[in-house]
């Protein structure tokens, strides 16, 4: 496994590769790399010759009350993990290769990013679709992987893909959960132990959801209003939203037909927790 830190040694490397005819699966990630990670890079290491992981904390998607400084970043350890997933390169640039002095062009997918988290993380989505534009400029892959835990992410880059006609596969990997239901997520490294209990409520409001609209429910508000209460029984819960919506556009939707996204953004005491579904009435 080669870790490289300057993007035109990627580069370059990575062309190499696409020359011998070989396939390029690319993971983002932040590191802190959990069973989520491994399962978008075990799906990358069955479809691909090449496994390409980044790992960098991208100061462009935080806000500046957020937690840039405090984001867990234990590189050894994702090494390890790496290594142990017979990654081919981990990129693992610093923050002044990624954004050198002067650094001025961003990439904003209109309205799917001023929804949901959009509301809350003014300008996080552009930090997101700029980094994973740098990150397919540089590596080129076939593939990039992304989890369903962050739907919102996963169709904007999407949708960035298609847009700006990046030739580029965006594959999405299912949501990796604890056996209590817990979505898995570096954040939850911030969360004490009962905090942890509480934010079961989070899974919870969206299994209720699913089994209401099993048993016939169609009304999204009055599915939302039941989610809330659910969310709402626990003191150090605050909700930042819950809605239903389109997939693709990502609208609220009012009766439910077809598929449509569940997502809930709750904060539990300091951390906040995203979790989704997606449900077929
Ligand atoms: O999901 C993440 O970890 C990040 O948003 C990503 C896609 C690696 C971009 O920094």
């Amino acid at each position: 496994m080669k870790i490289i830190k300057l993007p035109a040694v990627l580069y370059k490397s990575l062309k190499k590769s696409r020359s011998a005819g070989k396939t390029i699966g690319f993971v983002p990630t932040m590191g802190a790399l959990h069973a989520g990670h491994l399962s978008l890079i075990r799906q990358a290491r069955k479809e691909n010759s090449i496994v390409v992981v980044s790992i960098f904390v991208n100061p462009a998607q935080f806000g500046p009350k957020e937690d840039l400084k405090k984001y867990p970043r234990p590189l050894n350890k994702d090494l390890a993990l790496c290594r142990k997933e017979r990654v081919d390169f981990v990129f693992s640039p610093r923050p002044e290769e990624m954004y050198g002095e002067g650094f001025s062009t961003y990439v904003n997918v209109e309205r799917l990013s001023e929804t949901l988290c959009g509301k809350s993380r003014p300008g996080h989505f552009r930090g997101v679709a700029t980094i994973v534009a740098k990150l397919l400029n540089i590596g080129q892959p076939d593939i990039i992987y992304l989890g369903q835990k962050d739907a919102q992410q996963a169709i904007i880059v999407k949708r960035m893909a298609r847009d700006l006609n990046i030739p580029v596969k965006v594959k999405i990997m299912p949501t990796v959960r604890q056996r209590d239901g817990l979505a898995l997520s570096s954040r939850n490294a911030y969360l004490d132990k009962k905090e942890k209990k509480d934010a079961l409520v989070l899974s919870a409001a969206l299994n209720l959801a699913k089994l209401f609209i099993k048993s016939g429910a169609r009304d999204a508000s009055r599915i939302i209003n039941r989610m809330k209460r659910v969310v709402n029984k626990k003191k150090s819960s605050r909700i930042d939203y819950i809605a239903i919506v389109d997939t693709a556009s990502l609208k609220p939707v009012r009766k439910i037909s077809g598929e449509c996204l569940i997502a809930l953004a709750v904060r539990i005491g300091r951390t906040r927790l995203i979790d989704n579904i997606i449900v077929r009435a």
